[in-house]
């Protein structure tokens, strides 16, 4: 495995605290990598320093092979980081937000990268309008357009889908696996475990400072035995039957005032379906 991230022996302290107490930890080159923890953790720390935001006690990264102490530039132009929360500017309408980035990323034609962008997650119909007027998911997708411009080699994305309705947060998904299958690299922290499990070629679980557990679903399952498995029938959940009656025309530019949509009738309840619990 080419790694795109290789962190070595990590500490960080604040004010005498140890967070981190020696993370190790590999990203492959084009993998969706999850790290989970609990609040408090470290996740945002480990990211940051990555993102040569903060600077660690002691230990070793790369990024993209570069160091991020001492090559910071460098490290700057090959990745992009979504923050836990967004970095989008509300006074600017969303097509400002992207044309401003992509000026200081210093990219020929600003204006035509940001309708692109503006197109593929769906905003086009509110590009005009002040950021400040978004949903709360097409505030996170802007965020996320905004990390893609300059087509960084690595995206880190902190809590990517974190108060995003169902909807959204499958359409951040899918934007993740785009990313992934063009050969970038992903490394994004998750409060939900069903994303990790979802989303992730591997995880990581980062608890009391150090890296706990490493592996790809079936990797990570093989560390518990096998519980006797046993019929029931299971009624959907809240969350089927919300995507059974809010999914139709596409989730991607939703916006309640740009086009108001006619009230679709409720699909029959979805029956029981069998499934296997373990
Ligand atoms: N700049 C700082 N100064 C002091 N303490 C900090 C600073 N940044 C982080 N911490 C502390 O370090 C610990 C780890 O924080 P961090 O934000 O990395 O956790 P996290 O895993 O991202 O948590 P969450 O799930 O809540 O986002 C916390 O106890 C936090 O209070
Ligand atoms: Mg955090």
């Amino acid at each position: 495995m080419t790694a795109a991230i290789r962190i070595a022996d990590l500490h960080k302290s604040f004010q005498g605290v140890e967070v981190l107490k020696g993370v190790d930890l590999e990203v492959g080159q084009g993998e969706i990598f999850a790290l989970l923890g609990s609040n408090g953790a470290g996740k945002t720390t480990t990211i940051k320093i990555c993102a040569t935001l903060l600077k660690p006690d002691s230990g070793q990264v790369r990024v993209c092979g570069h160091d991020p102490l001492r090559q910071a530039d460098a490290v700057r132009a090959a990745i992009s980081l979504t923050g836990q929360f967004a970095a989008v500017d509300e006074l600017l309408t969303g097509r400002e937000n992207l044309v401003l980035i992509a000026r200081l990323r210093g990219l020929d034609d600003p204006a035509g990268l940001a309708a692109r962008l503006l197109a593929r997650f769906g905003l086009t119909e509110a590009a005009d309008r002040r950021a400040a007027t978004y949903s709360g998911g097409m505030t996170r997708r802007l965020d996320i357009a905004m990390g893609l411009i300059g087509d960084p080699d690595v995206v880190f994305l902190d809590e990517p889908t974190t108060g995003l309705d169902p909807e959204a947060r499958l359409e951040v998904w899918s934007t993740v696996r785009e990313l992934a299958e063009a050969g970038t690299t992903v490394l994004l922290t998750t409060q939900y475990l069903d994303e990790a499990e979802q989303l992730a070629d591997r995880i990581a679980i980062l608890h009391q400072g150090k890296i706990i557990a490493t592996g790809t679903m079936p990797e990570l399952k093989r560390l518990f035995p096998p519980a006797r498995v046993e019929y029931v029938e299971k009624e959907p959940s809240l969350e089927d039957i919300f995507l059974a009656i809010t999914s139709g025309p596409s989730a991607k530019g939703r916006d309640p005032l740009a086009s108001p949509t006619t009230p679709q009738p409720a699909p029959s309840p979805a029956s029981p379906i069998k499934e296997a619990r373990r």
